[in-house]
């Protein structure tokens, strides 16, 4: 009995220290300094995301998406054309609904269209592709933070995890891929030279 009474401020610690460390891990994305290895570590695992083809698909560096596993030319001569939404008589959202249809095998999600010319990142070295990647002039105007924000919640980029029949899904699970984008941020945001 005795025992357990000295045992337990012990206990209560131990709960202090592990709601401390959930509240900790959960708080919003910041940029910090940290440990430059350990971001580019980290962006290797994310490059392998952004180079799968569900990203490239869609991040071509000319003005044809690509279609498949082996990213081959879109079908019905669909281009970018006006506002990467594909030209006045076929907007991509004509056959693109807000998910993918299982019967047509066309895929799905909200807001689908062409990523900017300057978002394409076919054939692009790792170097390259980080520079891109962080080149505000090309990005949206987004900053670290905001990339961050982006790969991790929007409706497009979640999509590759759930492609339909006959996609594969990029080489890196979603969670770890987010986790990935954390590490990155907390220790620079730092690229391949
Ligand atoms: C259906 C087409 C489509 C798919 C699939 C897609 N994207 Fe995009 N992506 C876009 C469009 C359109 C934009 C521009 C919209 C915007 O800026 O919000 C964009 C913008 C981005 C941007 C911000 C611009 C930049 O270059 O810094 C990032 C980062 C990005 N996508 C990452 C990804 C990743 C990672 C994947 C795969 C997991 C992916 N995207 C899959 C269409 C797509
Ligand atoms: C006439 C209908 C039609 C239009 C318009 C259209 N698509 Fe598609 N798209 C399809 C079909 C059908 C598929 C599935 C083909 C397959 O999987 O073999 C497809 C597949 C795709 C894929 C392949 C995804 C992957 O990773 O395999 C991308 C990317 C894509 N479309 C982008 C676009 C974009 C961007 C636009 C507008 C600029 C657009 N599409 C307009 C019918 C269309």
């Amino acid at each position: 009995m005795n025992n357990m009474r000295h045992k337990k401020p012990l206990l209560v610690l131990l709960i202090m220290a592990t709601v401390f460390f959930i509240c900790n891990t959960t708080e919003s994305p910041a940029i910090t300094e940290g440990d430059p290895q350990k971001a580019l570590e980290a962006f290797a695992t994310i490059s392998k995301v952004l180079r799968s083809p569900r990203c490239i698909n869609c991040h071509p560096s000319d003005n044809v998406p690509r279609v498949g596993d082996d990213s081959h030319e879109h079908l019905f001569g669909v281009v970018r054309g006006a506002a990467d939404h594909n030209g006045p008589v076929q907007k991509c959202a004509t056959c693109h609904q807000n998910e993918n249809n299982a019967y047509t095998r066309i895929p799905g999600a909200p807001h689908w269209g062409l990523a900017p010319i300057g978002m394409g990142w076919q054939g692009l070295s790792d170097a390259q592709l980080g520079q891109t990647l962080l080149d505000t002039s090309r990005n949206g105007n987004r900053s670290p933070e905001a990339l961050v924000e982006h790969m991790s919640h929007d409706a497009l980029v979640l999509w590759a995890w759930d492609p339909g029949e006959g996609r594969t899904p990029p080489p890196v699970p979603l969670d770890e891929f987010r986790a990935a984008l954390q590490t990155w941020l907390e220790n620079g945001a730092t690229v391949p030279e």
